[in-house]
């Protein structure tokens, strides 16, 4: 047993889909929170930016003493991951594999398509595993710049939110891909939209529950899971203004950031 808490970051906030799912599924846990607000976003960084960012934060998060690193950000994931873990003897889960693993378990005979951020799409991480694990398997990958500023500006049931999603899925929708990974913190909020787009007859991998479940049962598997029988601390830490990231955060989580959690603002510190 380990009452350690649990590190996730993310480049912002749209990591706090993972978060959400991690603390529903484990309600015990300690849990911090690192979001990169002032270096947000990640997704139009060159790789060695992102893998500095990301070495930085994990640092940050093994000096709080954290007992595992998830890595809530696909763009993080699939460019700083091996990097992490060569750094670091803490377990360290991305959110690819579990997405991955998911899209195959529902593909039949395909394709699968992954939409992400520019980055996450160039990088190849996703059309990598998806052909270690089913070689024979098509894939469609598309990147889609928009659907971040989208979220972010809480657009989620616009017009515009529908047409991007036509510019960019018109093609997936064509080849009739059987699943499609949404592979980017934002995406799941966009997801009833793009259900609604491919009719339900698409299946929709939300990583963010994939990766909460790979984070219980490597938990278990190592037996580091808290033995409280309180619910768990949460402590968020932002490297820009804290009070902006707790307004989105309580109105994501519906439930008050500050208050019962600890909020600090991270500048300059490493
Ligand atoms: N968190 C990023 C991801 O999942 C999206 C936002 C960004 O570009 O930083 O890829």
């Amino acid at each position: 047993m380990d009452n350690r808490p649990i590190g996730i970051f993310d480049s912002g906030i749209g990591g706090l889909t993972v978060f959400k799912e991690i603390r529903e599924l484990l309600p015990n846990e300690d849990l911090i929170y690192f979001g990169d607000t002032a270096r947000v976003p990640y997704g139009s960084k060159s790789v060695q930016v992102i893998r500095k960012f990301s070495s930085e934060i994990a640092t940050y998060l093994t000096l709080q003493n954290v007992k595992m690193l998830v890595v809530a950000c696909n763009t993080a994931s699939a460019l700083a991951l091996s990097t992490l873990k060569s750094e670091t003897s803490l377990p360290v889960i991305g959110v690819i594999d579990p997405g991955v693993r998911a899209a195959i378990k529902f593909a039949g005979d395909g394709p699968v398509g992954v939409i992400g951020t520019r980055a996450t799409i160039a990088s190849g991480a996703y059309q990598d595993r998806i052909s270690r694990l089913r070689c024979n398997l098509r894939f469609v990958a598309r990147a889609c710049p928009l659907l971040v500023p989208i979220v972010e500006e809480n657009l989620m049931q616009s017009d515009i939110a529908r047409m991007a999603l036509e510019m960019y899925l018109s093609d997936f929708k064509k080849q009739q891909v059987s699943s499609l990974i949404l592979a980017c913190t934002h995406y799941p909020l966009l997801k009833s939209l793009i259900n609604e787009f491919f009719e339900g007859k698409t299946v929709l991998i939300d990583s963010a529950l994939e990766t909460a479940l790979e984070v219980r049962e490597v938990l278990q598997a190592r037996r580091i899971n808290s033995d409280s029988t309180q619910s768990g601390h949460e402590t968020f830490f932002v490297s820009d203004s804290p009070e902006a990231f707790s307004e989105i955060a309580a109105d994501f989580l519906g439930r008050p950031v500050a208050g019962e959690c600890f909020l600090h603002s991270w500048q300059n510190e490493i």
